[in-house]
């Protein structure tokens, strides 16, 4: 991702969440800012200079060794299941290796309407280690998924 990218992100991000936009513009002002700090990384899909899909990395706090968490992963709803975000995330996965990272965890809704995300990070590696209950809303737990990423790049070709 590069300077010229960012309303166009926050534009795309918004399509998903406000919220989530809000919070993305801000840390990704500081990550231009710092010209890609370590540990961090967020990539761009395009396809003819539109955007396809998002999607990145950032460390966990430094009391966990080399712990990473998926950062904002997106994919354009007209191109859903065509395999934008399986390539984000092997670049990821990739990324997270290369920079000696142990496990990769991703937040996600445990709501009905994040079912299809829920899988596809299953599809990638993934499995549930924790839920958090009515962490987002009442009646809406957060799932917490996690993946070792040494061990399951190796078993990438499956996809
Ligand atoms: C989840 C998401 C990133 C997956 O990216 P994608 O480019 O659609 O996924 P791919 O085409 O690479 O992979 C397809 C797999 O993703 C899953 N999937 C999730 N949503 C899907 C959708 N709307 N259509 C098809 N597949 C979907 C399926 O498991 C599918 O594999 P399967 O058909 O064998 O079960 C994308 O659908 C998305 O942005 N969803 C909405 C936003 C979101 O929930 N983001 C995650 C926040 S934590």
């Amino acid at each position: 991702m590069h300077a010229d990218d960012l309303d166009e992100v926050i534009r795309f991000i918004r399509l998903f969440d406000t919220d989530d936009a809000r919070h993305a513009k801000n840390y990704f002002k500081w990550y231009l800012a710092k010209a890609r700090p370590a540990g961090h990384l967020n990539l761009v899909a395009e396809e003819r200079k539109t955007l396809l899909g998002v999607g990145g990395f950032e460390p966990a706090d430094d009391e966990a060794e080399n712990v990473y968490w998926i950062s904002w992963f997106y994919v354009h709803p007209d191109h859903h299941g065509t395999g934008v975000g399986t390539k984000i995330m092997r670049a990821v996965s990739r990324a997270v290796a290369e920079v000696g990272g142990r496990k990769l965890y991703v937040d996600v809704s445990a709501n009905e309407s994040y079912e299809g995300a829920r899988r596809f990070y299953d599809r990638h590696g993934f499995e549930i280690e924790a839920t958090l209950r009515d962490y987002y809303a009442e009646g809406e737990d957060c799932v917490y998924m996690a993946k070792k990423v040494r061990q399951l790049d190796t078993r990438r070709s499956g996809h």
